[in-house]
């Protein structure tokens, strides 16, 4: 497995005792594999997706990443594990500004010290892939929402991650491109080998995954 959650909790204090975000949740996702997750607002999707890429510790639980258990590696080590083996796409693309669309993904194998020659070559070969091949010179101000996702999703796949994460990637897209960029995110991230968690409330888009958890309160209500 390239992804493996295992009994998962997150809490936080509230007042006198403490709020339960996640409870117990377990899932596993292979290479090339794509689950869909979908869950009330609240319901602790953006949690499992921060649990999952290294952004946060859970209280309980372990998170393997390509066999390595990140739960029980010190600070560092997880923060380069999350550098070099997971992808993530948000909401809003969160572009630099001042960046090309070609400097935006391109910067990532600089900042993993990747310096080879062939960095840039994949910064172009992933955005025309995404078909941004004429938007290469562009920066964020230049480009359409869901342009800026495409530049979000090429950035996530440019170190070749081993696990690909993505929160309500389309939500701020209208709904036919909004199917659009799913795909490709699904297409890229099957190609890549990636495993992939997908946060949509759009139950088309969750169809096109290959299984399917359902969050409730921090619990797995479903699965198929
Ligand atoms: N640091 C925190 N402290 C307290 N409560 C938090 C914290 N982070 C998240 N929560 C709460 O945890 C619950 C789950 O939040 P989360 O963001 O994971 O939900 P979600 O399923 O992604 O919702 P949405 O669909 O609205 O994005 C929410 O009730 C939220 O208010
Ligand atoms: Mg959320």
């Amino acid at each position: 497995m390239s992804l493996r959650l295992e009994n998962i909790s997150v809490a936080v204090p509230d007042g006198a005792t403490e709020r339960v975000l996640l409870d117990g949740v377990d899932l596993d996702v292979g290479p090339g594999e794509v689950v869909a997750v979908t869950g009330a607002s609240g319901s602790g999707k953006s949690t499992l997706v921060a649990v999952a890429g290294l952004l946060r510790q859970p209280d309980g639980g372990r998170v393997t990443i390509g066999g390595t258990d990140a739960t029980a590696l010190k600070d560092r080590r997880r923060v380069r594990l999350r550098r070099d083996a997971v992808g993530i796409v948000y909401q809003s693309s969160n572009l630099l500004p001042a960046l090309t669309a070609r400097e935006q993904v391109a910067i990532l194998a600089h900042i993993s010290g990747r310096r080879d020659a062939a960095a840039k070559d994949r910064a172009i070969e992933l955005l025309t892939r995404v078909g941004l091949e004429d938007r290469l010179d562009a920066r964020p101000a230049q480009l359409s929402g869901g342009e800026r996702q495409r530049v979000a999703i090429a950035r996530a796949l440019m170190n070749e991650p081993v696990v690909v994460l993505a929160d309500e990637p389309t939500a701020s897209l209208d709904p036919e491109l909004g199917e659009l960029v799913m795909q490709l995110l699904i297409d890229e991230a099957r190609r890549l080998g990636a495993a992939t968690v997908v946060v949509t409330h759009d139950p088309d888009q969750a169809g096109r995954a290959d299984r399917h958890l359902h969050l409730h309160r921090g619990e797995v209500a479903a699965r198929t």
